[in-house]
């Protein structure tokens, strides 16, 4: 009868909805706790900033591309729910009427789960561009996008240009790397690119410390195309401290070029940049292989100019710090082809010197490369002198910048204050090595700096 067969038609109905509602109640319950950010890999002062994806770009960062004159990569980072993103890219005349010749590039769309959320990483990559152009870009979908950011694409052939090197900023990215990458930025708007030797952040796999980097940074990261090397920090470690490879966070937030060892690209790669060969080295692994594409790289450079990043350094600044493969295997061929600035991070103290040693039967006492090692985070070791070093500090965040030119560069490290603490002229001579010429600085040398402005107690 109807009427009977009403009453549990409707009840099935009534327990069919509450099933389905319990189940809604426990799939939102559960991407709540999903959402969560990890308690036990949150740094020990979490001030609980929100760093978790949205659907608007947020991480946005240029990467330099292979061909900088002619090529521009942009990376950014989105929630999930963007799985289709787009870059546009437009000319930056002074009319606000530039962006209606802009041209639509599709983006690779990456997703990364990380120990706070899933997040989406989008790369894009400019091509076709006019050399020694002011161009602005902007990056999103749907009605979610970024404001136009503008830059410029290096120059087809040789022209002075200057650029930032920043040595390790590892620790406490947002309190007090901030202010490095900051004055960098001040000092030198119109660089062409900054270079980070290595350990931009602590641990690899934490996002958090990540949304600090990009958060320091602010819009330098998306303004400036970054060049940058991988540190032992940004390997995963097992649980004997063991390195078990690269994060995802790498191949997710940068893209370099892929002209380097299979393997190892966007790691291990060069860049040519307006009459310089810039390359990095992963100094983590695979240090032969490497040598023998650096070799190859460096015999085969049609530039002026050669700088060389990678992370431990080949003379330590530190104590029982000396990276011995390094030393042995890369700075032979380093020296042999006199290559101009060696930029290094992973000490925590500041050394610079010139490659010319001290021991009476060296026989590469000549090559004139200069070697750096520094430092721009908080975190720092005990300098222990030695006799390489031509200037040294300890317990001071520096910054660099670097002006090319066609004879010479001028080479000025500054602490955040806008002091320089070191500077030098190098002086290309044709068929010798590179002459080093003193500048003035703005300070004496210091090897241990302290915070002069108060006394003990007010410390
Ligand atoms: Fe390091």
């Amino acid at each position: 009868m109807p009427a009977q067969n009403a009453a549990p038609n409707f009840f099935n109905r009534n327990l069919a909805m509450k099933k389905t509602f319990a189940l809604s109640l426990f799939i939102f319950a559960m991407g709540l706790l999903a959402a969560q950010p990890a308690e036990k890999n949150l740094p020990p002062d979490f001030p609980q900033f929100d760093f978790r994806p949205s659907a608007r770009p947020d991480r946005i960062l240029l990467a330099c591309a292979e061909d900088p004159a002619t090529a521009q990569t942009v990376i950014w980072r989105t929630d999930t729910s963007i799985r289709e993103a787009y870059a546009e890219i437009a000319r930056a005349d002074p009319s606000p009427e530039f962006d209606e010749y802009e041209r639509k590039f599709r983006a690779e769309t990456k997703v990364l789960l990380n120990d706070f959320a899933v997040a989406a990483y989008h790369q894009a990559t400019f091509t076709g561009l006019q050399p020694g152009a002011l161009y602005a870009y902007r990056v999103g979908s749907g009605p979610y996008w970024s404001e136009w950011i503008q830059f410029r694409t290096a120059e087809a052939a040789f022209q002075p240009f200057s650029f930032i090197y920043m040595g390790d900023a590892q620790n406490d990215l947002y309190s007090h790397w901030a202010r490095a990458i900051r004055a960098a930025y001040c000092r030198a708007p119109g660089a062409g690119f900054i270079l980070h030797a290595g350990d931009l952040i602590n641990h690899s796999q934490n996002d958090y410390e990540w949304g600090e980097w990009f958060e320091a940074g602010s819009f330098i990261h998306r303004s400036i195309p970054s060049i940058a090397t991988p540190g032992n920090h940004e390997y995963i470690k097992d649980t004997l401290g063991n390195k078990i490879g690269l994060s995802p966070f790498w191949n997710a937030q940068f893209q370099f070029p892929d002209n380097g060892p299979p393997g190892l690209e966007g790691q291990c790669y060069y860049i040519d940049y307006q009459g310089a060969r810039i390359i990095s080295l992963n100094s983590n692994q695979d240090y032969e292989v490497q040598a023998e594409w650096l070799e190859k790289v460096l015999a085969g450079n049609p530039n002026r100019w050669a700088f060389v990043t990678f992370h431990h350094p080949v003379r330590s600044t530190s104590k029982d710090r000396q990276h011995q493969t390094v030393l042995s295997l890369w700075k032979p061929i380093l020296d042999k082809h006199r290559v101009d600035l060696v930029l290094q991070g992973h000490d925590h103290a500041y050394g610079r010197g010139q490659n010319l040693e001290t021991s009476p039967d060296s026989s590469d006492a000549s090559s004139g490369t200069v070697y750096v090692v520094s430092v721009s985070g908080a975190k720092m070791y005990p300098l222990a002198e030695q006799p390489w070093m031509s200037r040294a500090a300890e317990n001071t965040q520096l910054y660099q910048v670097v002006e090319v030119f066609m004879d010479h560069l001028i080479y000025r490290s500054y602490t955040t204050g806008g002091e320089v603490y070191d500077a030098f002229i190098l002086l290309k001579r044709p068929g010798r090595p590179n002459e080093i010429l003193p500048l003035p600085t703005d300070i004496q040398e210091e090897r241990r700096f302290i915070n002069t402005l108060v006394g003990p107690d007010e410390r």
